[in-house]
Formats: C-alpha cells, sequence, structure tokens
C-alpha cells in the first residue's frame, strides 16, 4: 500500500512515496536555498513563488523514481501546517486537486507528527522500533517542541521554545558572524575545531514550566561578545565568501575563522546542545518514557548526536529525513489510513497549526 507525499510548509518543495508505512519507495527535495541565501533567510514571497515552479515536476519525479502511478496511490498526504501561509497553500491546493481528478482519499499532517514519523518509521525499518511512551524533541529552525507520545500517538506538549527555535538561533548567530544562510551545518562543522569550555555562557533560566526553552539570551551574549572586539574584518571576509558559488569548502572556512572565533563557536554549540539535552535527560526520568527521538534540522547536528545518550535508547533520523522532506509526510499519514481519518476538500492551511496543548 503506497501513500504519495506532499511538503511545502517552508523553502523545500518535497514530494515522496512511502510504502507500507516502512519503505520509501522515493523521496525528492527541491531546495531554495540558492534562492533565499544571499537574504540571510527566507522570503517568503519568493518562497511561493519557487514552489509554484517546482511542485508539479517534484511530484512527478517522486512517482516516477518509486515507479508508481498516481492511480496506485492509497491516498495523498499533504502538510497541512504549521508552516508559511502562502507556501503551504501551494503543496494543498496541488495535493487536492490531485486527489480530486483522480478521485484518492486527502490526508492533512500536521508537519510537526511528520518529523516525528521520520523516525518511527525508519526505526521500525531498521528492526529497532520507538517504544512507547516516547519522549520526542523536534528541533528545526522553526520549532523546538518536546512531546511525549503514546502508542496510539496522541501527543502532550511538555516544553517549548518561547522565543527563537534552535535552528534559529544557529541561522541568526551564523547571519552575524559572517557564514551566511543556513548556518546550522557551517557552524557545526567549525565548532569542533573550538575549545568548548573557552568563551562559558549561561544556561537560560525558566520561570513556570522550565522544561520550556529560550535561546535569544544566548543570541544575545553572542553578539555583545562580538561588539566587545574589534571583528569587522574577518566577517566582512567571510560575507564574501559566503556569497561563492560553488559553496565554500570546511577548509575554506576554517581559514576565514580565527581561534577565538572557534572557541565561541565551540561555547554556543556545547550551550545549545546542554540546553535541549538536560529537559530530555530530565523529562525522560520524570516521565518514564522508554525512548526518546529527536528529529528536525537541527538534529543533523553531529555534537548533539554524539552528545544524545540517556538511560532509554535514543533514535535519530537518517540526514536526508532530519530537514524537511516529504517521505515524513507520507509516514505520517499511515496511522490516519489505518484509522480511516481522512481530510476533505475544504482542508484549509493553517500556519499556526499546533500538535498538542499542555
Ligand atoms: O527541519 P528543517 O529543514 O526546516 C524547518 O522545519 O525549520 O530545519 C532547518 C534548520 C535550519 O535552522 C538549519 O540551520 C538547521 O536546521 N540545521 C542545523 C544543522 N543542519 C541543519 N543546525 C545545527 N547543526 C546542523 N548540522
Ligand atoms: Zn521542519
Amino acid at each position: 500500500m503506497r501513500i504519495l507525499g506532499i511538503e511545502s510548509s517552508c523553502d523545500e518543495t518535497a514530494a515522496a512515496v512511502v510504502e507500507d508505512g516502512l519503505t520509501v519507495l522515493s523521496s525528492v527535495v527541491a531546495s531554495q536555498l540558492d534562492t533565499h541565501g544571499k537574504y540571510g533567510g527566507v522570503v517568503p514571497e519568493l518562497a511561493s513563488r519557487e514552489h509554484l515552479r517546482a511542485i508539479v515536476p517534484v511530484v512527478r519525479e517522486a512517482l516516477e523514481r518509486a515507479g508508481t502511478k498516481l492511480e496506485e496511490a492509497a491516498a495523498i498526504a499533504v502538510t497541512e501546517g504549521p508552516g508559511l501561509a502562502g507556501s503551504l497553500l501551494v503543496g494543498l491546493t496541488y495535493a487536492k486537486a490531485l486527489s480530486y481528478a483522480r478521485g484518492i482519499p486527502l490526508i492533512g499532517v500536521n508537519h510537526i507528527e511528520g518529523h516525528i514519523h521520520a523516525v518511527v518509521m525508519e526505526s521500525a525499518r531498521a528492526g529497532n522500533p520507538v517504544e512507547f511512551p516516547a519522549l520526542a524533541l523536534v528541533v528545526s529552525g522553526g520549532h523546538t517542541h518536546l512531546f511525549l507520545v503514546d502508542e496510539g500517538f496522541g501527543y502532550r506538549l511538555l516544553g517549548k521554545t518561547r522565543d527563537d527555535a534552535a535552528g534559529e538561533a544557529y541561522d541568526k548567530v551564523a547571519k552575524l558572524l559572517g557564514f551566511g544562510y543556513p548556518g546550522g551545518p557551517i557552524i557545526d562543522q567549525l565548532a569542533p575545531h573550538g575549545r568548548p569550555d573557552a568563551v562559558r555562557f549561561t544556561l537560560a533560566k525558566m520561570k513556570g514550566n522550565t522544561l520550556d526553552f529560550s535561546f535569544s539570551g544566548l543570541k544575545t551574549a553572542v553578539l555583545r561578545w562580538v561588539e566587545s572586539r574589534d571583528l569587522a574584518a574577518q566577517i566582512e571576509a567571510r560575507r564574501r565568501l559566503s556569497r561563492e558559488r560553488p559553496r565554500p569548502s570546511p577548509e575554506q572556512w576554517l581559514a576565514a575563522t580565527p581561534r577565538e572565533t572557534l572557541d565561541l563557536l565551540a561555547g554556543f554549540q556545547h550551550t545549545v546542545i546542554e540546553e535541549l539535552l538536560r529537559r530530555v535527560w530530565r523529562s525522560a526520568e520524570e516521565t518514564g518514557a522508554r525512548s526518546v527521538i529527536i528529529s528536525g534540522g537541527v538534529a543533523c547536528n553531529s555534537g548533539l548526536r554524539e552528545r544524545a545518550r540517556a538511560a532509554v535508547p535514543v533514535h535519530f533520523p537518517s540526514l536526508g529525513l532530519s530537514t524537511d522532506n516529504a517521505a515524513m509526510i507520507a509516514a505520517a499519514a499511515f496511522p490516519k489510513y489505518a484509522r480511516g481519518e481522512f481530510s476533505d476538500l475544504s482542508l484549509p492551511a493553517r500556519a499556526n497549526l499546533s500538535l498538542a496543548t499542555p
């Protein structure tokens, strides 16, 4: 049984075919990095336009690579939110059109639930299934959420960011230092070259729900650190480097980043990981969770993967299914299909859709 997934919530246009909730037959992702990179972040109007350009060929390619005809899809799964309204609309409208024209059932999927199902699917496929209740940390450019997930895929929100998402903090710090967008992968490459204890940052103190996250204080501390030094020349040199195509190699970035700045990056990355993991460890203990899922773009982070050990098994998605993709959207639709939870053609795009309330 095959489900076609379509995802367009942010800056990647993606389509995928997944079989039996276990096997990714195809996963096509058209990234808009070259469009947004020069603006230092995602420009919503440009994103919608790029989705419009890409959606038809991306879906066609996903079907072709999977050797699947559209008529063979048991359902079409599409991201209904959260995300950029204009971007969501492109995928959603196209999915509805295909559903209507071919009489194929439509299933609306929450993007955050998709990130969680990327892991549920891959771990099951690898013969090492996620055990429930599971903690799920979803960390990306748009979200930093900690959930408790039960066997029937009910979600309880344990904590979320009160300001910036973890990936957003990476992207803002990278932009400030001239590394361009997105900054996570570059900081991740450079951080191991610095000393993580040379620049120390204080951890956020949360009033109220202590499982909530905050990264704006850390971002401001980095800004103060930069302002108190004369870094203008090195930052400008890196800005020029960030505009070069093909993209600079890790060696080029390393050569353009003096020791002191490498130490700063190491301290920053160390602090982000500490903020994330100490909440995971504490809530794992408090809830008696039997496993931990870490997903979303920041789950690509090598430091996070290295340090994420817990008393219970920790599951990460493969790198390709950590960042935005449509296989995760199709995967999340299988339990809904089994329960007969279909959407009708009035399904709206919901920019602020949440997965669970506390
Ligand atoms: O899940 P994703 O593709 O899109 C959203 O739903 O936001 O995540 C993209 C985010 C960006 O902020 C990017 O900087 C971050 O994930 N990211 C990383 C790494 N790779 C991507 N952050 C830290 N370390 C990485 N290796
Ligand atoms: Zn995402």
